[in-house]
């Protein structure tokens, strides 16, 4: 495997939304999972905790949630919201563009509410990747102990990147939490905060290819005393 920086690796990863049939080993996914917990947390409380889905148990939480989408399209007991009601803008015009980025890849035009729903339902079988993971927290955590799962989720997904895997950090699942908790037996101390497909990309898909744009560095950084 060609070696590459840090940064060049920061660039490499993308969203990845659609995914080739190939499994993802068990001790290939724990290795990453395991490199990832290099990850810093504050105070070293590494507060994260993983299940990982495949196979029967994956299909099973896609039924469950495709099944109650048409009635709830806010979820089922949601844990944490997935963004603040009447986000303002820049933020939202980014979260429009976004999706709008997305859908112009997929030749999806913006009053055909069908086909952006299909696309939207197709988080709930996590893109149809070999391995769904679910990241969650101790509700007795607060919002340090967030910070320090973000964290660990991006090491992961640089992991996965580094070992040829692909992945798209999923918010929508905190949205599903009850369905999550029914599914996997979770209790309910056992809060979801988010998902992640993973798996190896289909290089040719036209939605892996986004390059979504970044704001320049002057809009969000300040310099201080230099
Ligand atoms: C915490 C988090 C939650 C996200 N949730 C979703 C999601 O539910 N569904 C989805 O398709 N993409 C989701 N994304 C992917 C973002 O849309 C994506 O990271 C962003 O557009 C930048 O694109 P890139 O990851 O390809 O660089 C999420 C990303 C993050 C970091």
């Amino acid at each position: 495997m060609t070696k590459i920086s840090v940064s060049e690796a920061l660039v490499r990863r993308q969203s990845v939304r659609e995914y080739t049939q190939q499994s993802v080993p068990a001790d290939l996914l724990l290795e990453i999972l395991e490199i990832a917990s290099k990850a810093p947390s504050g105070g070293n409380v590494q507060p994260w905790q993983v299940h990982a889905l495949s196979g029967e148990v994956k299909n099973t939480l896609f039924e469950k949630t495709i099944q109650q989408a048409m009635n709830n399209p806010a979820g089922v007991d949601p844990d944490i919201p997935i963004y603040p009601a009447g986000l303002a803008d820049p933020w939202r015009s980014r979260r429009t563009d976004c999706g709008e980025v997305m859908y112009a890849a997929l030749d999806i035009k913006r009053d055909d509410k069908v086909a952006r729903m299909q696309q939207g339902a197709k988080n709930l079988s996590f893109f149809d990747a070999p391995v769904g993971l679910i990241f969650t927290l101790d509700r007795r955590f607060c919002e340090a102990q967030m910070i320090d799962l973000g964290l660990y989720i991006q090491s992961v997904m640089l992991v996965a990147d580094e070992k040829g895997l692909a992945t798209c950090p999923q918010a929508v699942w905190s949205m599903w939490a009850g369905v999550v908790r029914d599914v996997l037996g979770l209790d309910y101390s056992e809060m979801v905060m988010v998902g992640m497909a993973m798996g190896y990309a289909n290089p040719d898909a036209a939605v892996n290819q986004l390059n979504q744009p970044r704001v320049a560095v002057e809009e969000f950084a300040t310099l201080h005393g230099f």
